[in-house]
């Protein structure tokens, strides 16, 4: 064979990689509105920079006929490429090969990227379309997920890891993106769920869909599965490349500093005067989070769950900020179960990724109720409680309106370690509520009342008076500052500068144990 001959014969055998399952079934993704496995990865990577590893791999099973259906590449593209220029590792399932599904040498593939990000310090990012365990291979096919769910664990809080779900993702295969940090569904042709509708059918005699069941805006907004859902694939890259945007490349970086025209001593009078009069009524505090970051830009994270709290990203001065935010516009930004959760596994993420924490508090306390105290709202809060104080990365806080009981604690208090705590005047620190705690400390005074409303009244308004502010609080220096409201950008500038080197560490162990 001559040199042009061999150089022939490998064009031809990686132009048939590039047809994976063939035209006809390239058609049918494409006719259920959904891109193959290369299209995807070229929109998602910077144009022309994906490297492809492995693109030869068969399978190596002799049953049922497989021997005689080898297909380069085995229902996954595997490889290198950048985002922003900056190196990430991906794998991309081919549906239109047996389904996607994973055989032993598919597992092999993403096995072996998920170890080179491990050595060199990158992402990985997952795009999962798949019929799960490649059934002629049996138990190897669930070894392969068993190799991948290990790397997925031991890469946790060394490596951002990113599943997208971008078709069916079933039975133990949901697994991998379970572990991993983020997942991105998309609306209408996605779907993760343990057992499908048939099975559940069956054992439940539940009648349920397969959008209800496990659909993008399901895990958005009840399981709290996924955080987010994308209005199509191009748009989950695009989220996928914004969100890689805030983070580092591995745990020993830090997050990109971007700098933007912003002013870093720009003031927001506004501020001073959104704090409703009434201490009952509602805002909306990612408007104060946005008047207060870079451009009002605020990247949001699993907004469609636990409204009730707000995380996401931000940056201050170029530099990049985790946010964990009470949100009195929704349920008066009470702590429940699920925001508990919710903020904990997010602080959990910044701290393992060196990424400052800010946490604007306004916070009744906990949800009472017998729902969540059988719920487990003990173990769950304890979780947000845990992450705070386990954390060891700058802690900013800003006290706006409430920061009541047990949960003035849990917001990044200073007896957590917080770095820098402010309060603005507004604040009210306290033990509970006036109307709360008058009742319990004054019940007889008010009963012997001539007339007890009027009594309770007048005692409610001198509790508020003595002790529903930020200054008994400030007194001990449980909060640093109290400030104008106007000038919250610059000082918490001032303070993430402050903090750049800062260095703290818990006692050396294993580990800690989380109430999970
Ligand atoms: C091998 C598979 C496959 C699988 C699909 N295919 N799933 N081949 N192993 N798991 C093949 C089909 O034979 C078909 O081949 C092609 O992929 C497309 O499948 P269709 O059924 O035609 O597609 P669609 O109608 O879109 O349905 C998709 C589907 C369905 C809902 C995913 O295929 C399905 O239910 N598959 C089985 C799912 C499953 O039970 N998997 C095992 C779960 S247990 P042709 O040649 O016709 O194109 C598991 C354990 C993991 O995953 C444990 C980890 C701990």
């Amino acid at each position: 064979m001559s040199a042009e001959d061999r150089i022939r014969r490998l064009r031809e055998l990686k132009y048939q990689a590039t047809l994976g399952g063939g035209e006809a079934r390239i058609q049918r993704q494409h006719a259920q509105g959904k891109l193959t496995a290369r299209e995807r990865l070229d929109l998602l990577l910077d144009k022309g920079s994906f490297v492809e590893l492995d693109r030869f791999v068969t399978n190596r099973c002799n049953d049922f006929g497989m021997e005689q259906q080898k297909v380069l590449g085995d229902g996954v593209v595997t490889g290198y490429g950048t985002i922003d220029r900056r190196l990430v590792y991906v794998y991309s399932q081919d549906f239109t090969v047996f389904g996607g599904s994973l055989s032993e040498t598919h597992a092999a593939k993403i096995c072996k990227i998920m170890d080179l990000a491990m050595k060199n310090g990158a992402p990985v990012i997952g795009l999962n379309d798949s019929g799960g365990a490649r059934i002629q291979e049996g138990v190897v096919s669930l070894g392969g997920y068993a190799d991948i769910f290990l790397r997925n664990t031991l890469a946790s809080g060394v490596i951002p890891q990113i599943s997208l779900i971008m078709g069916p993702c079933a039975g133990g295969a949901v697994y991998s993106p379970a572990i991993t940090d983020f997942i991105v569904m998309v609306k209408d042709s996605s779907y993760l769920f343990v057992t499908g509708p048939e099975v559940v059918k069956t054992v439940t005699h539940e009648d349920v869909s397969f959008e209800v069941l496990g659909g993008a805006l399901t895990h958005a907004s009840t399981s709290g599965v996924a955080a987010f859902a994308a209005d199509g694939e191009e748009d989950a890259f695009f989220l996928t490349r914004e969100l890689l945007s805030f983070l580092p490349s591995n745990n020993l970086e830090d997050p990109p500093i971007v700098r933007d025209e912003d002013d870093p001593l720009r003031m927001d009078e506004d501020l001073d005067t959104f704090i409703p009069e009434e201490p009952n009524k509602p805002y909306d505090m990612r408007e104060i989070i946005r008047r207060v970051v870079d451009c009002n830009d605020f990247f949001e994270v699993m907004e469609n769950f636990a409204s009730n709290i707000l995380i996401g990203y931000a940056r201050l001065d170029g530099r990049v900020v985790g946010i964990v935010a009470n949100q009195p516009a929704v349920l008066a930004g009470v702590l429940d179960i699920n925001a508990s959760v919710k903020a904990a596994r997010f602080v959990r993420f910044c701290d393992a990724f060196n990424i400052p924490i800010l946490t604007f508090v306004d916070v009744p306390g906990f949800l009472p109720g017998t729902a969540q105290e059988h719920g487990g709202i003990i173990r769950h809060g304890a979780k947000l409680l845990f992450a705070y104080a386990e954390a060891t990365v700058p802690k900013l806080t800003v006290i706006t309106r409430k920061a009541y009981g047990g949960a003035y604690d849990v917001m990044s208090s200073k007896h957590l370690r917080g770095d820098i705590n402010l309060a603005w005047p507004s604040a009210e620190i306290a033990v509970m509520g006036p109307d709360g705690a008058v009742n319990i400390i004054f019940r007889r005074e008010i009963s012997a009342a001539a007339n007890p409303e009027e009594e309770r009244a007048r005692l409610v308004s001198e509790y508020r008076e003595k002790f529903a502010n930020p200054y008994v609080a400030a007194s001990r220096g449980y909060v640093d500052a109290v400030i104008e409201p106007r000038e919250t950008r610059p000082r918490l500038i001032n303070a993430l500068e402050m903090l750049q080197n800062k260095r703290d560490a818990n006692p050396p162990k294993k580990h800690g144990n989380i109430p999970l």
